[in-house]
């Protein structure tokens, strides 16, 4: 079977990372269509992608039969509504982070998903980095014994907020939704658990500016506490992870960003051991994943589930640091 794929939002992230996944699926599925705003666009992209079909009405691209995916890649701001109107065409969506702005349209969009009995998938792709994979393998063997303390560090180095990042009503957030979610996630995909609180801080203070900076303190409902710094505002990247545990030791160099080459580093009573791992090829991954979900009729990594609880834990992320205060993770 080839499941079809539909582009929503013809912009940077779709044509560097998705389309070429889409692409990458082989037999198993490829593009049909894609959807912008502006008619050259659309058909450029179509062209360059191999779509069949280049549309500039979103419902064209749902009302499309043999579009059974579509791939969701606007500004944040638009995600929920156009996942729901998806769900109501019927289609199955793997959409980009953050699923939603606010708790109450994730969990609206989490419910038309229910409700159609169709797959959601938030695009959480770092799960799929063979690191984590590997990484999440050794926790539930528990290799280094019982996690007690992680470091997770994301940064993509100096990044200015650009385009319709530097308004709020399309961004929601600043370095929080761009890049500080998939370390929240990461952290509960490896530690199979839920956050119960959460203390945290930006560089803009008690201010609705947009951060750049966020350092967030997380405590586990299994008592694993958690370090997150997010930050766009240093020269250098520093994607780097580390998770202690009674026994041992996984340090992950060069890995919790997309494209990088890095290593793990395995530390326990027998020794350290150093692996090479590459995050190049985890969209590719990731897309075949939801593809197979698709086929399959599994409930995907990550779901609409983790959206929901990645929105969740945002909204406390950011009051904690606007309020001054440790906040509670809703569930
Ligand atoms: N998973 C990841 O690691 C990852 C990495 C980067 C981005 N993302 C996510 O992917 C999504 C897109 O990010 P991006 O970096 O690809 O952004 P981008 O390059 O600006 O692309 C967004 C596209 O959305 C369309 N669009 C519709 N309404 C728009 C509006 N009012 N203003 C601007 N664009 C509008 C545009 O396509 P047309 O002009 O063709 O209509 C635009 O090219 C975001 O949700 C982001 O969080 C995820």
């Amino acid at each position: 079977m080839s499941v079809g794929w539909g582009i929503m939002g013809t912009g940077n992230f779709a044509g560097a990372a998705a389309a070429p996944a889409i692409a990458a699926l082989g037999d198993a599925g490829r593009l049909v269509a894609a959807v912008s705003r502006d008619r050259a666009r659309a058909d450029a992209f179509a062209a360059k992608h191999g779509a069949a079909r280049a549309y500039t009405a979103y419902e064209d691209l749902l009302a499309d039969p043999e579009v059974q995916v579509v791939y969701i890649s606007t500004p944040n701001a638009q995600h929920a509504e156009q996942a729901v109107a998806a769900a109501r065409a019927g289609k199955h969506v793997l959409c980009e982070k953050p699923l939603a702005l606010t708790v109450a349209d994730a969990r609206r969009v989490v419910d038309a998903f229910a409700r159609a009995r169709l797959r959601l998938g938030t695009h959480f792709q770092t799960r799929h980095h063979t690191a984590f994979a590997e990484t999440k393998r050794l926790l539930d063997e528990r290799a280094i014994g019982d996690v007690i303390l992680v470091q997770i560090e994301v940064s993509p180095g100096d990044a200015p907020l650009r385009g319709w990042r530097t308004d709020p009503a399309l961004a929601g957030l600043g370095a929080i939704n761009n890049i500080a979610v998939h370390a929240y996630d990461l952290l509960r995909y490896l530690l199979g658990a839920e956050v119960g609180e959460v203390t945290a801080l930006t560089e803009v203070g008690r201010t609705p500016a947009l951060e750049r900076m966020v350092l967030a303190l997380l405590r586990f409902h299994t008592g694993v506490l958690a370090y997150v710094n997010a930050n766009q505002n240093v020269p250098y990247y520093q994607p780097d992870i580390a998770i202690y545990g009674t026994r041992g030791r996984i340090v992950g160099i060069d890995c919790t960003r997309p494209f990088r080459d890095g290593e793990l580093r395995v530390l326990t009573e027998s020794g350290e051991r150093v692996a090479k791992h590459s995050s190049r090829d985890a969209v590719v991954r990731s897309v075949a994943a939801f593809n197979d979900a698709v086929v399959h009729g599994r409930e995907p990594n990550a779901s609409g589930l983790d959206g929901l609880r990645n929105v969740q834990l945002t909204d406390a992320v950011i009051a904690s640091a606007r309020e001054g205060r440790l906040v509670q993770v809703a569930s």
